[in-house]
């Protein structure tokens, strides 16, 4: 007999936003900036800061953890692999992923962490989908998380607007129904052409912390935002129109456009290339900026929890990040 291969659907959305937010206004006062110039070319108005020490990245995943195991109404002890994306973990090692296990208590479960930047977590979907499709595991928890805060220099204007802390994530399962779920991904890497214009020089093994690295602020987030705004542009837009053609979507028949969210502009540019209304594009940059692998999580929680998810909705996210990274997914939501 033949073993039909079901899809990994997503079952539990849930997300994690620090209380304390800090609003343009409250930036005008450490940089050289106004509210105007942030409004104006990137759409952000707030972002949300972990400002305790205590909290690190797993902190934000681990709440994220628990509450999709409540909402989800099962032990951690079910979950069989935590993949967490990020790229502000805890530490270098161990992985963020294995801490949030130990803190949940998931003994079953065994994890990694997924280096792609705001990709982080489209890439995490895709790669937690192969596990479910080749009944390795029956369920995968995906968490994007990024504690923005710990790695933005407060000096450097051109970064320091532009991000936020905050955490997602969803438990994958097989799809209940045949033609459900993840149907469909294009994932994409350059690093060709990344790996200059958006980095934090030091902390790894090419530039060991040391004092002068300190002194040079290398172990923060550095980024030629031109560049790094035409690239994602191009790549946003070419993404989501190859997984509209493959799948023969159209403006008509998408619900939901999720785009990750790190500059408005670039948002609309993607969505303009869909033939997209507003009303379709999930847009939340200005609460929370750009929480980088939280991002896409974060908005995919946030219309479920507004009941704006419905069985069969079509859901097609896309990313652009460090590396450079980016893709694009179609999810038929069960
Ligand atoms: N406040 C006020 N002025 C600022 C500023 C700030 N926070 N940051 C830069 N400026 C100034 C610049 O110094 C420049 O001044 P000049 O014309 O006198 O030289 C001017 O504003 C324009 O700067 P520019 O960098 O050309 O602005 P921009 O329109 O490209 O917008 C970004 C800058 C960062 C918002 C934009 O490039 C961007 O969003 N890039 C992509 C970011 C991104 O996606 N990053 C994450 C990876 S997904």
């Amino acid at each position: 007999m033949e073993t039909k291969i079901m899809k990994a659907a997503i079952t539990t959305t849930a997300r994690y936003l620090p209380e304390e937010v800090i609003t343009n206004k409250d930036l005008e006062r450490i940089l050289d900036t106004n509210d105007d110039w942030i409004t104006s070319r990137t759409g952000i108005r707030e972002r949300r800061i972990l400002r305790d020490p205590e909290k690190p990245t797993s902190y934000m995943c681990t709440e994220v953890a628990r509450q999709l195991l409540d909402k989800r109404g099962i032990s951690a002890d079910e979950i069989d692999l935590i993949i967490v994306a990020t790229m502000s973990p805890d530490m270098v090692f161990p992985a963020t992923a294995c801490i949030v296990q130990g803190n949940i208590g998931a003994k079953n479960a065994w994890g990694y962490d997924l280096s792609a930047a705001c990709s982080g977590f489209v890439y995490g979907l895709y790669t937690g989908a192969q596990f479910i499709e080749s009944g390795n595991c029956k369920k995968v928890m995906i968490i994007g998380a990024d504690k923005m805060s710990s790695i933005l220099d407060y000096t450097d204007r051109s970064t320091a607007i532009l991000f936020g802390d905050g955490a997602g994530g969803v438990i994958l399962e097989a799809a209940s129904e045949e033609g459900y779920g993840v149907l469909d991904a294009r994932l994409y890497s350059d690093g060709l052409n990344g790996k200059e214009h958006l980095l934090m020089p030091a902390g790894g093994s090419r530039l060991p912390a040391s004092h002068e690295t300190v002194d040079q602020h290398l172990h923060f987030i550095r980024q030629d935002g031109k560049q790094v705004f035409k690239a994602a542009v191009k790549a946003m837009a070419d993404v989501a129109e190859e997984i509209m053609q493959r799948n023969h979507l159209t403006a008509d028949t998408i619900d939901w456009l999720i785009p990750h969210q790190a500059n408005q502009r670039i948002i609309h540019a993607t969505a303009d290339r869909m033939g997209l209304t507003e009303h379709k594009v999930m847009m939340n940059i200005e609460k929370y900026g750009n929480t980088t692998a939280g991002t896409v999580p974060i908005c995919l929680a946030e219309l479920d929890e507004q009941g704006k998810l419905h069985k069969g909705s079509n859901l097609v996210l896309v990313s652009f990040g460090a590396g450079y990274t980016w893709g694009g997914i179609y999810i038929r939501w069960q």
